[in-house]
């Protein structure tokens, strides 16, 4: 694995961690967009610890657990359109696995087709349709076959000028790949981050995902949505799907989902789960009663404290700030955001390149107690996966150790 830091970290509470030798650090990483209502919430620990003394483990083969069947129906309750059954897993990655097997499973097409700069896990399934590093893939191939990527309407890495651009030419790469390579009918699924997440935090353009869907209509394929990074208000809307209005056919889940605890699902319609053979998919963990208590504790301080609208105003407010701070420094390319999933890109000259750039920022704001991390092909991005709670002056002091770490950087290159 790629050790982010040395750090020894004893506790976290909030949007705080503490090392072991007492220095106390902001946390604008949330373990991986895992922590949206903060470190230890009270009431998930309280959940936690209420369930654990019930029920940690007996398998979902030999019957029914009450806080898995609530939190599947609160799921059914919270997804978009009507996708409302759900297979539990421990893990976004195994989610991923079970999607790609349900779609196969259920359409009888051996085919699957991915995204550039996409990530969708580490397991060889979920590897074979990722595509955000050659790194991922090396000494691992042969991976599972059947898999094919089209570019992502990424417009600034696309270069070219407009979304509208880029949507048209990765449709037109889609419809060449129909053409040259593989035909629809044996297509099973189109898979999509609906904001490319470790790809470089892009949205990717309604028109294009509603485009997706009426392709995927027309030909009988299903089209799934990797929302386990843009879950849970992530986004500012309680999925990335809503901010399109397109609903898929399979919604991925994880991260957030439950406040850390280890938990992957997968929902979809009843009508396409009864196509999945009984006993063709398990999982001895997935849907343990404690994890599943977390994840309904999580979602109901989400719901209550109303987390989702906040990610969407505060998200919109953290963009205009770093615009007006930083937004016209030559290095940087673009700020961008979806609610709280925030990128800051970075352009290069000779004397800097963005991944260097990024890379010595990220040092630099961890020499002031602030843990900030990367994404893009390149590493070319800062990410934010602050917090939807995150506290007013915890955020504020955060931002300006950030700040000053990019002019740091840029001033002494
Ligand atoms: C969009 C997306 N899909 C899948 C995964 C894999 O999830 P996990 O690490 O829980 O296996 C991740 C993790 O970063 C992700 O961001």
């Amino acid at each position: 694995m790629t050790r982010i830091t040395d750090l020894v970290i004893e506790r976290a509470h909030g949007a705080n961690f503490w090392t072991t030798d007492g220095v106390k650090y902001i946390d604008f990483v949330s373990g991986v967009a895992v922590n949206a209502i903060g470190h230890t919430h009270p009431e998930v620990v309280e959940a936690i610890q209420k369930q654990a003394g019930e029920l940690i483990h007996l398998g979902l083969n030999y019957g029914y657990f009450e806080s898995t069947v609530r939190l599947a129906h609160k799921l059914a309750e919270i997804t978009p359109g009507n996708l409302d059954t759900v297979f539990f897993s421990n893990s976004g990655a195994e989610a991923i696995e079970g999607a790609i097997k349900l779609a196969r499973s259920a359409t009888k097409r051996p085919n699957i087709i991915a995204f550039e700069g996409s990530f969708h896990g580490r397991t060889l399934g979920a590897t074979s349709i990722t595509a955000s590093s050659s790194k991922y893939r090396k000494y691992y191939e042969p991976l599972v076959g059947g898999v094919y990527h089209v570019p992502y309407p990424y417009s600034l890495q696309l270069d070219v000028d407009s979304e509208e651009e880029a949507t048209q030419y990765c449709l037109k790469r889609l419809r060449k790949l129909f053409d040259l390579q593989v035909d629809p009918s044996q297509v099973a699924a189109i898979i999509i981050e609906p904001v490319l997440g470790e790809g470089g935090y892009v949205p990717a353009p309604p028109a294009f995902l509603m485009e997706l869907r009426a392709i995927a209509d027309k030909y009988g394929i299903l089209l799934i949505f990797d929302e386990i990074q843009t879950g849970f208000g992530r986004t500012g809307a309680m999925f990335a799907a809503e901010h399109s209005g397109v609903t898929p056919d399979i919604l991925v889940m994880a991260k957030a989902l439950s406040a850390g605890m280890p938990l992957g699902a997968i929902i979809a319609r009843r009508e396409l789960h009864d196509k999945w053979e009984t006993g063709t998919h398990g999982s001895t963990f997935g849907g343990n009663p404690v994890s599943c208590a977390a994840a309904l504790a999580s979602i109901r301080v989400i719901e209550r404290e109303k987390l989702v609208e906040r990610s969407h105003t505060l998200g919109k407010r953290i963009v205009a700030n770093l615009q007006e701070q930083i937004g016209d420094l030559p290095q940087i390319a673009e700020i961008r955001g979806l609610g709280m999933m925030i990128g800051i890109e970075f352009q290069g000259d000779a004397a800097l390149t963005p991944a260097a750039a990024v890379a010595a920022i990220r040092t630099e704001a961890l020499k002031h107690q602030l843990l900030v991390t990367s994404c893009g092909v390149y590493g070319q991005t800062i990410r934010l996966m602050l917090p939807l709670n995150i506290d007013e002056h915890v955020l504020n002091e955060g931002l300006s150790i950030l700040v000053n770490a990019i002019h740091t950087v840029i001033e002494r290159r």
